[in-house]
């Protein structure tokens, strides 16, 4: 298509330029509810609701860009996965998709365990009262400092991820007289990403230690003999925003594999197993996630198949979502700045935020979709890309989507499924002031992570 056949102005559903994207929704004031929180609506004005709250009251009281997070929806999710896991079972929230004190109430309301993978997580989790107990240590490269916290504290179990940490901690937790509970973090070969699985590759990876060449069994070979250290099982984690169950299959096999090894050389078998999250979330209509009933059921079933067969006592099987939970139940709020049409391209339309609070798009080529907020249109559709206002022009939250052609500054845009890695992977890149998080629930709405100010930024910068 030349460019100069068409006029300038919002481009037409007729008038596509090429893009990954499917064509425009029958209307575009519908809000899906694979993408949408669950007490997300619109009112009688069409104005998006949350928790009985509209968004262009929350936009005026706390400002945009905000995260708002529907916490009946958390609770529900987190509920939905601890049901599903039943008690044979332990659900650990991976506490790196979002967390924040409240979070922490919530999980601990809510039966669940947490994952933490750094001093500051475990801060915010000890601080809100969360039961040591019931976290997991999680990591790379936790520092001397932060493993005595975690054995201080009383961790439940610390996940060990190298030859050198399983050392390190049984040290520290010998020295301070206690012996620590862990899980050994083995790579198994397998990677999954959405609807893909490798199941040769990625040991070339920074986490965890191979089963290849014998190394994990080397690995439980040494931290058995080491008393600071009680060795409970074996994790491993495949990927991210997986929908297809057949890699979880393979890791299943692998890692009993390893159990049954351990047994058969060292006459013990260890009493758990972590599979680790990864579960996917729809980010758009096209997007089909599994129910945590049915994610419960399949790798439960993958466990006591392989188990059966290698003649094992079934462990007890742990899992860590944290997409799946805190994922759908947040949608960042923006008011639309600039809306710029390129003749036979796309439109683009700036918002108030952008990379700082969704680094997703630029860094995994990441799909949202976007939706008026503020009121409905019957306008054409017309095709868009949401940019942020930061100095970089890669700088992209909705890289291809359909709004109304009438949209204009001022309108408020909502972008739904931005509960994970969006908060916590927030910069503040040209200074830009990390947005707050709002959770609304029941009509009342409350700040759980407030707004940054310039003035916090300042008492970083001492002069
Ligand atoms: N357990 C372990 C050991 C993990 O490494 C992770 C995620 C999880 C659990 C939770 O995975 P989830 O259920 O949330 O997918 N920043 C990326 C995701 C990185 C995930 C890192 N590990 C993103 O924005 O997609």
């Amino acid at each position: 298509m030349s460019r100069s056949a068409h006029p300038a102005g919002p481009r037409h559903a007729d008038v596509l330029p090429e893009g990954h994207y499917s064509a425009p929704a029958d209307d575009l004031n519908a809000l899906d509810p694979k993408v949408w929180a669950r007490t997300v609506g619109r009112d009688a004005d069409g104005v998006v609701t949350v928790g009985g709250i509209a968004v262009t009251q929350l936009a005026e009281e706390y400002g945009t860009p905000a995260y708002i997070l529907d916490e009946d929806d958390f609770r529900e999710r987190a509920r939905a996965w601890r049901t599903a896991f039943g008690t044979e079972a332990d659900v650990f929230y991976a506490g790196k998709a979002f967390l924040s004190r409240a979070v922490v109430r919530w999980l601990d309301e809510e039966g669940l365990n947490l994952d933490v993978c750094s001093g500051g997580e475990l801060a915010t989790a000890l601080s809100a009262g969360m039961p040591a107990e019931r976290i997991a240590f999680h990591g790379n490269n936790k520092s001397p400092e932060e493993i005595e916290r975690a054995v201080r504290a009383g961790v439940g179990r610390i996940v060990l991820d190298s030859f050198q940490e399983i050392v390190r901690v049984a040290h520290i937790a010998q020295s301070l007289g206690r012996r620590q509970r862990v899980q050994i973090r083995i790579t198994v070969g397998v990677e999954a990403h959405t609807h893909e699985f490798i199941a040769t590759a990625h040991e070339d990876q920074k986490f965890g230690i191979p089963l290849a060449g014998g190394q994990a069994a080397e690995a439980v070979r040494r931290a058995l003999q080491l008393d600071g250290l009680e060795v409970i099982g074996i994790h491993s984690h495949i990927g991210s925003q997986i929908f297809d169950m057949s890699g979880f299959e393979v890791a299943a096999h692998r890692v009993v594999g390893l159990l049954k090894d351990i047994r058969d050389e060292h006459g013990v078998e260890l009493p758990e197993i972590d599979l680790g999250g990864g579960l996917g979330i729809a980010y758009t209509s096209d997007d089909d996630p599994r129910e945590p009933h049915e994610i419960a059921k399949a790798l439960t079933e993958i466990v006591t198949r392989e188990c059966e067969a290698a003649r094992l006592a079934t462990p007890r099987i742990s899992v860590e979502p944290g997409r799946a939970i805190v994922g759908p139940t947040a949608f960042t709020l923006y008011e639309v700045g600039t809306v710029k049409p390129l003749d036979g391209l796309r439109t683009y339309v700036s918002v108030d935020g952008g990379m700082s609070d969704n680094i997703r798009t630029a860094l995994y080529d990441a799909e949202y979709s976007v939706t008026l907020a503020s009121r409905t249109s019957d306008a054409e559709p017309m095709l868009v890309r949401v940019v942020g206002k930061h100095c970089e022009s890669g700088d992209i939250v909705v890289k291809d989507a359909f709004l109304p052609g009438d949209l204009a500054p001022g309108d408020l845009i909502a972008v739904p499924a931005t509960g994970a890695y969006c908060r916590s992977m927030a910069s503040n890149y040209n200074h830009a002031l990390r947005p707050p998080v709002v959770a609304v629930r029941d009509g009342a709405a409350r700040v759980v992570v407030r707004r940054e100010t310039e003035e916090d930024l300042l008492r970083l910068d001492v002069g």
